[in-house]
């Protein structure tokens, strides 16, 4: 008899955590940005259509950025007209720029994130930009955001450490985490890009945003998993306050800029945890691995997600 049948992971509630978890889903974009071949845009409709299935209420479906940049996300318009949105479940889409929200608004999105570097040298290896003229990009973007009545998320990258500066001090993450929320994004989603963070730092920096007037109900934690710290980071993120989780279903993702970057948290992995600890996502696991095993077929390689794999024996 699998685990599962034999209703594991056994439950057991820990103390100091949030009784709901809401998880925000990137596999769509922040995996499929990476992928080397092409997707094929059926299967990317077939997918977001699969992760609604299985109780994701938010679901990250591609970016409007520039396709000589991303080509892997260039079918933005074909996937959006194609996809039929369920109804309560949300589709943010990446915007940088005004040509990106132009889309956004055609393609009739009602959530987007705009995406900031903490560092300097992420923002023009990123963007084409600089730490201060990125905001200057995305005011624009805001205004006209907010007068068409969208919801716009704040990403943060690079929280961390960066493969190219080194350790990044916590003020500088605040600062510019704050000029994002001070744009009048609705929540700021802090980057862990290249998955070096540990849990010390996590509950440093979110000590330090505190500190700043921001709680964790102004925040989520988007954390890469290259170097195996992303549940620990999580958990303790949790244990700080925090309820939005970023992941990716399978483990899928990377950034195309940061080359060091692998997989997001699997949303599997985050789910086996809370399912084990008794907190609320809304999620169907088992429906979950099924759908990353479809997908990573269609990838022609696993899933890196350790649930995955378990559970798909
Ligand atoms: P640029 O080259 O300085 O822009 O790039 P440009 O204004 O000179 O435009 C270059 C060309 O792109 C022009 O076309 C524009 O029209 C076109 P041309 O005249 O040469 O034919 N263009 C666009 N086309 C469609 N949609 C647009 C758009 N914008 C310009 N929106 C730019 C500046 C910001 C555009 C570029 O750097 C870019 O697109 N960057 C996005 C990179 C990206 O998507 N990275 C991955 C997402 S971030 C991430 O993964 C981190 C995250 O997960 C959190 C974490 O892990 O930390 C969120
Ligand atoms: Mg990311």
């Amino acid at each position: 008899m699998g685990a599962r049948e034999l209703g594991l992971p056994q439950h057991a509630p820990a103390s100091g955590l949030p009784s709901r978890v809401t998880i925000w889903e990137v596999g769509p974009r922040d995996g499929l940005q990476n992928e080397k071949a092409v997707v094929p845009v059926e299967v990317k409709v077939e997918f977001l259509d699969r992760l609604a299935g299985t109780g994701l209420t938010v679901l990250e479906a591609t970016s409007f950025v520039s396709p000589k940049w991303v080509p892997q996300l260039a079918d933005a318009e074909e996937l959006l007209g194609k996809l039929e949105r369920r109804p309560g479940v949300r589709y943010p889409v990446l915007v940088p720029n005004g040509r990106g929200l132009e889309r956004a608004l055609v393609a009739g999105c009602t959530d987007i994130a705009i995406f900031a570097s903490a560092t300097e040298t992420f923002a023009r290896r990123n963007l084409n930009s600089g730490l201060d003229a990125q905001f200057d990009m995305f005011t624009p973007v805001m205004v006209s955001a907010r007068d068409a009545g969208l919801d716009v998320r704040g990403y943060l990258s690079m929280c961390f450490g960066d493969p190219w500066e080194g350790p990044v001090p916590y003020g500088q993450v605040v600062a510019a985490g704050k000029r994002l929320l001070d744009l009048g994004c609705s929540r700021l989603s802090l980057g862990d890009t290249i998955g070096a963070a540990t849990t010390g730092q996590v509950e440093g920096l979110l000590m330090a945003f505190a500190d700043a007037g921001i709680g964790p109900e102004r925040l989520a934690v988007h954390f890469h998993d290259t170097y195996g710290q992303a549940l620990a980071n999580t958990l303790t993120a949790l244990r700080c306050g925090v309820s939005t989780v970023d992941s990716s279903a399978g483990g899928l993702g990377g950034c195309p800029y940061a080359e060091s970057a692998t997989g997001n948290l699997a949303t599997e992995d985050l789910l086996w945890m809370l399912e084990g600890l008794g907190v609320e996502t809304g999620v169907n696991l088992d429906e979950l691995v099924a759908t990353s095993v479809w997908l990573a077929e269609r990838l022609g390689r696993p899933s890196p997600s350790r649930v995955v794999n378990a559970l798909a024996r």
